[in-house]
């Protein structure tokens, strides 16, 4: 069928081009900012695919306010602000954007995880209050990367990319997951052990699991002091994953490093304390934000948009119970 798409943000062309190519009719929130709760109900009051942001609470007021909605197609690889349960309940197709934005977030995950080690934005920022007064032999000395452990906390997709940067940089890898990857640990001598184990031994830790009711605060107060105190931890997953309070509290007692952080437990909200550490790399949520990784995301949701409106299984599907075959 042809059918109404909502867009909730505006996104790069290409997603949109495919849409309307594909016959449907396509309304983009107009503004540079998200929708209300509100604005969001009544403008997917009756469509039939929304194309939504990981910003947008998709739950179980927004269904019954879209009766007609088939698919919604999250702008994003997590999908912990959909509400799968209901969206089944009600036969509506929920997909996500796999693959497309692995490079892409772990190099950014890589660049957090070297602007922490070499302290480039403490650099940056006594260059620009005009602190700089020539090479010195103790100025903002870091850590080397050659020879340390880095922890990987869910070595999916993300994960695993990141290990392999790591393995370029002749580091040494743990993983966390829970099931056993034999291709990862072949490509990359990365060996399994237990998330306790991981934050004993490594030098960096870095954070790629989905956020779950399992993984919601894996690393609180108790988790984080198990860490060496010369560790430096990049999170590029979900900030609730951390408890960002305790976070501030370890970083602060120098229990902990340093933190390179693109995610935030209530975004856009910081924990009090945060933006004053200087032991902190901060990131707007940056992961998936490079030119072509963006371009593909919306062709992709595009594409899952167009299949469920054709009564085909989308191949992006994260809710099959949905599909009775
Ligand atoms: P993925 O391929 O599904 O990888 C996630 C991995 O986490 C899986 O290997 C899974 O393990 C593991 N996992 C799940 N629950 C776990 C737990 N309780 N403890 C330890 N490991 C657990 O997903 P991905 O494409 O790599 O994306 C990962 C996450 O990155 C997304 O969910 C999203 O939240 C985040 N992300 C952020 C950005 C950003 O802009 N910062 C961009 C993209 C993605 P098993 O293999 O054992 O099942
Ligand atoms: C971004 O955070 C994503 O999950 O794609
Ligand atoms: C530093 O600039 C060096 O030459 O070692």
């Amino acid at each position: 069928m042809k059918g109404k798409v909502i867009v909730t943000r505006k996104i790069l062309e290409a997603g949109i081009r495919a849409l309307n190519e594909a016959g449907h009719t396509v309304e983009v929130n107009p503004f540079d900012r998200d929708w209300t709760t509100g604005e969001l109900r009544s403008a997917a009051r009756d469509a039939h695919g929304l194309l939504a942001m990981l910003t947008d609470k998709i739950d179980a007021q927004l269904f019954d306010a879209a009766p007609d909605l088939k698919v919604v197609a999250n702008y994003a690889v997590g999908y912990n602000n959909v509400d799968l349960a209901a969206a089944t309940l009600r036969g509506c197709s929920v997909t996500n954007t796999p693959g497309v934005l692995t490079n892409a977030t772990a190099d950014l995950a890589w660049a957090l995880l070297m602007a922490a080690a070499r302290r480039i934005v403490e650099g940056d920022q006594m260059m620009r209050h005009g602190e700089f007064r020539g090479w010195e032999p103790l100025l903002l000395i870091g850590a080397e990367l050659s020879g340390q452990t880095l922890g990987i906390v869910g070595a999916g997709r993300i994960g695993q990319a990141v290990g392999r940067r790591a393995a370029g940089f002749e580091m040494k890898i743990l993983y966390h997951s829970r099931s056993p990857k034999p291709e990862f640990e072949k490509a990359t001598r990365a060996r399994r052990c237990s998330l306790e184990e991981l934050l004993r031994e490594s030098d960096f830790v870095s954070l790629h699991c989905p956020l779950t009711p399992e993984t919601k605060y894996l690393l609180d107060e108790r988790r984080l002091a198990l860490m060496k105190p010369t560790a430096i931890l990049i999170n590029t997953a979900r900030g609730p994953i951390v408890q960002e309070t305790a976070l501030v509290r370890a970083l602060r007692a120098g229990k902990l490093a340093v933190a390179g952080l693109d995610v935030f437990e209530d975004e856009p909200q910081l924990a009090p304390g945060l933006v004053e550490l200087s032991n902190v790399v901060l990131c707007p949520h940056l992961g998936s934000a490079a030119t072509a990784t963006r371009e593909r995301m919306g062709l992709m949701a595009a594409e899952n948009i167009i299949a469920a409106l054709d009564g085909r299984r989308p191949p992006n599907l994260v809710n099959s119970e949905v599909c009775k075959e």
